[in-house]
Protein backbone atom coordinates (compact mmCIF):
# COMPACT_ATOMS: atom_id res chain seq x y z
CA UNK A 1 0.00 0.00 0.00
CA UNK A 2 0.87 3.70 -0.69
CA UNK A 3 -0.92 6.63 1.12
CA UNK A 4 -0.13 10.12 0.92
CA UNK A 5 -0.26 11.77 4.63
CA UNK A 6 -1.39 15.44 3.51
CA UNK A 7 -4.18 13.29 2.01
CA UNK A 8 -4.75 10.72 4.89
CA UNK A 9 -6.05 8.67 2.34
CA UNK A 10 -4.61 5.22 4.29
CA UNK A 11 -8.28 3.67 4.15
CA UNK A 12 -7.03 1.80 7.51
CA UNK A 13 -9.36 1.88 10.64
CA UNK A 14 -6.06 3.66 12.58
CA UNK A 15 -3.43 5.66 11.43
CA UNK A 16 -0.34 3.46 11.05
CA UNK A 17 2.24 5.63 11.59
CA UNK A 18 3.35 4.81 14.93
CA UNK A 19 3.40 1.50 14.19
CA UNK A 20 5.93 1.97 11.05
CA UNK A 21 8.83 2.92 13.41
CA UNK A 22 8.97 0.46 15.94
CA UNK A 23 10.19 -0.46 19.02
CA UNK A 24 10.27 3.47 20.08
CA UNK A 25 12.14 3.83 23.09
CA UNK A 26 9.99 5.26 26.21
CA UNK A 27 11.59 8.55 28.02
CA UNK A 28 9.41 8.75 31.20
CA UNK A 29 10.01 12.50 31.47
CA UNK A 30 10.33 14.26 35.19
CA UNK A 31 9.76 18.25 35.50
CA UNK A 32 8.89 20.55 38.16
CA UNK A 33 7.08 24.00 37.74
CA UNK A 34 8.61 27.13 38.98
CA UNK A 35 6.48 26.09 42.15
CA UNK A 36 8.47 22.96 42.42
CA UNK A 37 5.24 21.18 41.71
CA UNK A 38 6.65 17.68 39.98
CA UNK A 39 5.58 16.16 36.79
CA UNK A 40 5.89 12.77 34.99
CA UNK A 41 4.78 11.71 31.69
CA UNK A 42 5.90 9.42 28.87
CA UNK A 43 6.81 10.25 25.68
CA UNK A 44 7.52 6.90 22.97
CA UNK A 45 9.27 9.80 20.30
CA UNK A 46 11.91 10.09 22.37
CA UNK A 47 15.56 8.82 21.52
CA UNK A 48 19.14 10.03 22.36
CA UNK A 49 20.57 11.81 19.48
CA UNK A 50 24.49 12.09 19.95
CA UNK A 51 27.18 11.77 22.66
CA UNK A 52 30.34 13.87 24.21
CA UNK A 53 27.96 15.50 24.73
CA UNK A 54 25.05 13.64 24.75
CA UNK A 55 21.52 14.90 23.69
CA UNK A 56 18.43 13.90 23.73
CA UNK A 57 15.12 14.63 22.73
CA UNK A 58 11.32 14.06 22.84
CA UNK A 59 8.55 15.09 21.40
CA UNK A 60 5.08 15.93 22.78
CA UNK A 61 1.28 16.86 21.18
CA UNK A 62 -0.80 19.65 22.33
CA UNK A 63 -3.10 18.80 25.15
CA UNK A 64 -6.47 19.22 23.68
CA UNK A 65 -7.95 22.20 21.47
CA UNK A 66 -8.25 24.35 24.46
CA UNK A 67 -4.57 23.87 25.94
CA UNK A 68 -1.34 24.79 24.18
CA UNK A 69 0.99 23.01 25.69
CA UNK A 70 0.77 19.49 28.04
CA UNK A 71 2.41 20.13 31.37
CA UNK A 72 5.64 18.93 30.48
CA UNK A 73 6.71 21.17 28.00
CA UNK A 74 4.74 23.84 29.74
CA UNK A 75 7.35 22.90 32.66
CA UNK A 76 10.23 22.99 30.45
CA UNK A 77 9.18 26.15 29.23
CA UNK A 78 9.87 27.62 32.65
CA UNK A 79 12.35 25.84 34.05
CA UNK A 80 14.72 24.77 31.71
CA UNK A 81 15.34 21.31 32.85
CA UNK A 82 14.01 17.75 32.91
CA UNK A 83 15.40 14.23 33.82
CA UNK A 84 14.85 10.64 31.07
CA UNK A 85 13.83 8.44 33.23
CA UNK A 86 14.24 4.76 31.39
CA UNK A 87 11.14 2.92 31.76
CA UNK A 88 10.96 -0.91 32.64
CA UNK A 89 8.98 -3.91 33.05
CA UNK A 90 8.47 -3.44 36.24
CA UNK A 91 7.20 -0.35 36.65
CA UNK A 92 5.29 -0.48 33.35
CA UNK A 93 1.74 -0.46 34.90
CA UNK A 94 2.67 3.16 36.74
CA UNK A 95 4.49 4.40 33.87
CA UNK A 96 1.06 3.64 32.24
CA UNK A 97 -0.86 5.66 34.94
CA UNK A 98 1.34 8.70 34.49
CA UNK A 99 -0.07 8.82 30.67
CA UNK A 100 -3.10 10.20 32.07
CA UNK A 101 -3.85 13.89 31.57
CA UNK A 102 -4.79 15.45 35.10
CA UNK A 103 -4.02 18.38 36.97
CA UNK A 104 -0.64 20.57 36.36
CA UNK A 105 -0.18 20.85 40.61
CA UNK A 106 -0.87 17.74 41.51
CA UNK A 107 2.12 15.64 41.72
CA UNK A 108 1.94 12.23 39.66
CA UNK A 109 4.77 10.57 41.68
CA UNK A 110 2.81 10.50 44.41
CA UNK A 111 -0.94 9.40 42.79
CA UNK A 112 1.08 6.72 40.92
CA UNK A 113 2.98 5.73 44.21
CA UNK A 114 6.33 6.35 42.68
CA UNK A 115 8.70 7.87 44.84
CA UNK A 116 11.14 10.52 43.86
CA UNK A 117 14.58 11.16 44.58
CA UNK A 118 16.84 13.87 44.03
CA UNK A 119 18.74 14.80 40.83
CA UNK A 120 22.45 15.68 41.08
CA UNK A 121 22.16 18.86 39.15
CA UNK A 122 18.74 19.89 37.84
CA UNK A 123 15.56 20.66 39.99
CA UNK A 124 12.95 17.78 38.45
CA UNK A 125 13.42 14.89 40.48
CA UNK A 126 14.41 11.11 39.43
CA UNK A 127 12.05 7.87 39.54
CA UNK A 128 13.12 5.52 42.20
CA UNK A 129 13.41 2.27 40.89
CA UNK A 130 14.27 3.66 37.43
CA UNK A 131 17.58 2.01 35.89
CA UNK A 132 19.13 4.95 34.28
CA UNK A 133 18.30 8.76 34.69
CA UNK A 134 19.32 11.56 32.69
CA UNK A 135 19.34 14.79 34.11
CA UNK A 136 19.29 17.39 31.21
CA UNK A 137 18.92 21.27 30.43
CA UNK A 138 16.98 22.39 28.03
CA UNK A 139 18.85 22.98 24.66
CA UNK A 140 16.24 24.11 22.18
CA UNK A 141 12.29 23.55 21.22
CA UNK A 142 11.15 23.09 17.62
CA UNK A 143 7.83 23.50 17.11
CA UNK A 144 6.66 21.17 13.80
CA UNK A 145 3.05 22.05 12.73
CA UNK A 146 -0.49 19.89 12.37
CA UNK A 147 -3.37 19.73 11.17
CA UNK A 148 -4.93 21.02 14.99
CA UNK A 149 -3.96 22.50 17.86
CA UNK A 150 -3.65 19.14 19.15
CA UNK A 151 -1.40 17.64 16.75
CA UNK A 152 1.36 20.52 16.61
CA UNK A 153 4.33 19.03 18.36
CA UNK A 154 6.80 20.36 20.61
CA UNK A 155 10.47 18.32 20.14
CA UNK A 156 12.30 18.98 23.07
CA UNK A 157 16.27 18.71 22.58
CA UNK A 158 17.89 18.46 25.89
CA UNK A 159 21.68 18.23 26.91
CA UNK A 160 22.80 15.33 28.90
CA UNK A 161 24.43 16.84 31.89
CA UNK A 162 24.48 13.85 34.09
CA UNK A 163 24.01 10.47 34.25
CA UNK A 164 23.04 7.69 36.83
CA UNK A 165 23.14 4.08 35.88
CA UNK A 166 21.95 1.51 38.79
CA UNK A 167 24.86 -0.32 39.88
CA UNK A 168 23.41 -3.69 40.12
CA UNK A 169 22.79 -3.32 36.28
CA UNK A 170 26.67 -3.05 35.33
CA UNK A 171 28.77 -6.21 34.89
CA UNK A 172 32.47 -6.73 36.50
CA UNK A 173 33.94 -6.08 33.19
CA UNK A 174 31.96 -2.77 32.83
CA UNK A 175 29.44 -3.32 30.86
CA UNK A 176 26.37 -1.86 31.69
CA UNK A 177 23.87 -5.06 31.17
CA UNK A 178 20.69 -3.71 29.64
CA UNK A 179 18.85 -7.34 29.49
CA UNK A 180 19.00 -7.32 33.62
CA UNK A 181 16.84 -3.99 33.63
CA UNK A 182 14.02 -5.18 30.87
CA UNK A 183 13.37 -1.91 29.55
CA UNK A 184 10.32 -1.45 27.49
CA UNK A 185 9.78 0.13 24.59
CA UNK A 186 6.41 0.89 22.61
CA UNK A 187 4.93 -0.35 19.19
CA UNK A 188 2.10 0.31 17.21
CA UNK A 189 -1.63 0.54 18.29
CA UNK A 190 -2.06 -1.14 22.23
CA UNK A 191 1.47 -2.84 21.88
CA UNK A 192 4.45 -2.69 23.78
CA UNK A 193 8.31 -4.80 23.48
CA UNK A 194 10.54 -5.25 26.12
CA UNK A 195 14.28 -6.23 25.82
CA UNK A 196 15.81 -9.33 27.50
CA UNK A 197 18.61 -12.02 27.18
CA UNK A 198 15.71 -13.93 25.09
CA UNK A 199 15.52 -11.42 22.32
CA UNK A 200 18.77 -10.37 22.17
CA UNK A 201 21.60 -10.91 19.29
CA UNK A 202 24.79 -9.74 18.74
CA UNK A 203 26.82 -9.30 15.30
CA UNK A 204 30.41 -8.41 14.83
CA UNK A 205 31.35 -5.33 13.15
CA UNK A 206 32.47 -6.35 9.51
CA UNK A 207 35.97 -4.72 8.21
CA UNK A 208 35.58 -3.21 4.74
CA UNK A 209 38.51 -6.35 3.51
CA UNK A 210 35.78 -8.88 5.18
CA UNK A 211 33.27 -7.32 3.01
CA UNK A 212 34.51 -6.27 -0.18
CA UNK A 213 38.25 -7.49 -0.05
CA UNK A 214 37.55 -11.09 -0.67
CA UNK A 215 35.50 -11.68 -3.73
CA UNK A 216 32.76 -14.31 -3.15
CA UNK A 217 33.77 -18.20 -3.65
CA UNK A 218 32.83 -19.32 -7.29
CA UNK A 219 30.57 -22.08 -7.33
CA UNK A 220 32.14 -25.16 -7.82
C1 LIG B 1 3.72 4.67 26.46
C2 LIG B 1 3.22 6.05 26.18
C3 LIG B 1 3.88 6.83 25.25
C4 LIG B 1 3.45 8.14 24.98
N1 LIG B 1 4.14 8.89 24.07
C5 LIG B 1 3.76 10.16 23.82
C6 LIG B 1 4.51 10.99 22.93
O1 LIG B 1 5.54 10.58 22.38
N2 LIG B 1 4.08 12.25 22.72
C7 LIG B 1 2.97 12.75 23.34
O2 LIG B 1 2.62 13.93 23.14
N3 LIG B 1 2.23 12.00 24.21
C8 LIG B 1 2.62 10.73 24.47
N4 LIG B 1 1.91 9.97 25.35
C9 LIG B 1 0.79 10.59 26.07
C10 LIG B 1 1.31 11.46 27.21
O3 LIG B 1 2.12 10.69 28.09
C11 LIG B 1 0.15 12.06 27.98
O4 LIG B 1 -0.53 12.98 27.17
C12 LIG B 1 0.65 12.67 29.25
O5 LIG B 1 -0.27 12.50 30.24
C13 LIG B 1 1.00 14.10 29.14
O6 LIG B 1 1.25 14.52 30.44
P1 LIG B 1 1.58 15.97 30.87
O7 LIG B 1 0.44 16.89 30.44
O8 LIG B 1 1.67 15.82 32.34
O9 LIG B 1 2.88 16.38 30.24
C14 LIG B 1 2.30 8.66 25.64
C15 LIG B 1 1.62 7.87 26.57
C16 LIG B 1 2.07 6.58 26.84
C17 LIG B 1 1.35 5.74 27.85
Amino acid sequence: MFFEPAKNDHGLPYNPIKACVVPRPIGWITTVNKAGDINVAPFSFFNVLSYNPPFCMFSAGGHAEDHEDKDTVANIKETGEFVYNMATWDQREQMNQTGLIIDREQDELAQTGLEGIPSNMVAPPRIKGSPVQFECTLHEIVVLPGDSKMFVHHAVFGQVVGVHIADEAISEDGIFEVARVRPIARLGYKDYSWVDETNMFQMEKRTPEELIGKPPQAAE
